[in-house]
């Protein structure tokens, strides 16, 4: 069995499927039959995804906006709802990294942007759609996590912060829900290459300490398709056992 099989005709959303990790997602599960709706606040980018989807004779729909914003997180469990009957999948993926700064260098436009974004909206959206979940008997949750979900060495306060609260939704969900049909799990992807991109501040410390912490130890960058493959693992029926767990996918970095 390939890890796509067992989607067809099921109904996908994945977060941040613009670009990167989210957009590799997308595609495998669209590959593999599903129904996929790609949320993004790139309007470009989220467009163009949808397009080569349908294009190559998949289905794909669009939700653009801002996912810490409840309307846009209503929008689109409203949506995959109305045009898939449900949402098999969800992959919560989107994600931005905060300026590397060390705590005490955070400010608070800072902490709150990407708390905002990468652990508020995870749990917005999420609560939206487990209700559907648990009417359905059935579902399966991916959160992209971190590296930074596993060690202090990998970002600054806020985006290190947030990831570990990815771990703690993943856990409570999965013990919450166990034997109701719904699965959580995460990703715990080491260095990719993606669009992401760090902004520190000239005067943070942060990213020198971070260097010289993982330089040497975080082993090759990887690929949104290599991480895009276990979410579709951990969302898979071959996963069905698999619940609560952070995996890392990180060329060992999570192992030295
Ligand atoms: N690339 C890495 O090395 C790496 C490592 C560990 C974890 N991650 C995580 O992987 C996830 C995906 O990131 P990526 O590396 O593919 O980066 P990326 O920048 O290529 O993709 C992230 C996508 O999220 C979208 N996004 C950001 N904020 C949003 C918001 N408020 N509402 C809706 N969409 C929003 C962006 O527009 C973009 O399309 C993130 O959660 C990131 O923290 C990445």
């Amino acid at each position: 069995m390939t890890s796509t099989e067992g989607f067809e005709g099921r109904g996908v959303v994945v977060t941040g499927a613009a670009s990167g990790i989210g957009r590799a997602t997308a595609w495998k599960f669209a590959q593999g039959g599903a129904k996929v709706l790609v949320a993004d606040v790139d309007r470009t980018g989220t467009e163009a995804v949808v397009g080569e989807i349908e294009a190559a004779g998949g289905t794909a729909l669009a939700v653009v906006g801002d996912l810490s914003d409840q309307r846009v997180v209503d929008d689109v469990a409203g949506r995959a709802v109305e045009a898939f009957g449900g949402v098999d999948v969800l992959v919560n993926n989107a994600g931005i990294m905060d300026r590397m700064s060390a705590l005490g260098e955070t400010d608070d436009a800072e902490w709150e942007r990407v708390i905002r974004i990468n652990l508020t909206a995870p749990f917005l959206l999420t609560r939206a759609v487990v209700p559907h979940m648990l009417a359905a008997g059935r579902g399966s949750i991916v959160f992209t996590a971190s590296e930074a979900s596993l060690r202090g060495s990998t970002a600054g306060a806020a985006y290190t912060a947030s990831k570990h609260g990815i771990v703690g939704l993943v856990k409570s969900l999965a013990v919450m829900y166990r034997g109701q049909g719904i699965r959580a799990n995460a990703i715990a992807p080491g260095p990719t290459a993606t669009a992401i991109r760090v902004d520190a501040a000239e005067e943070a410390h942060g990213p020198a300490v971070v260097g010289q912490l993982s330089g040497a130890t975080m082993g090759r960058f990887g690929s949104a398709e290599e991480q895009a493959a276990a979410i579709v693992f951990l969302a898979s029926d071959a996963a069905s056992f698999v619940n609560g767990a952070v995996l890392p996918v990180d060329d060992a970095w999570a192992a030295v």
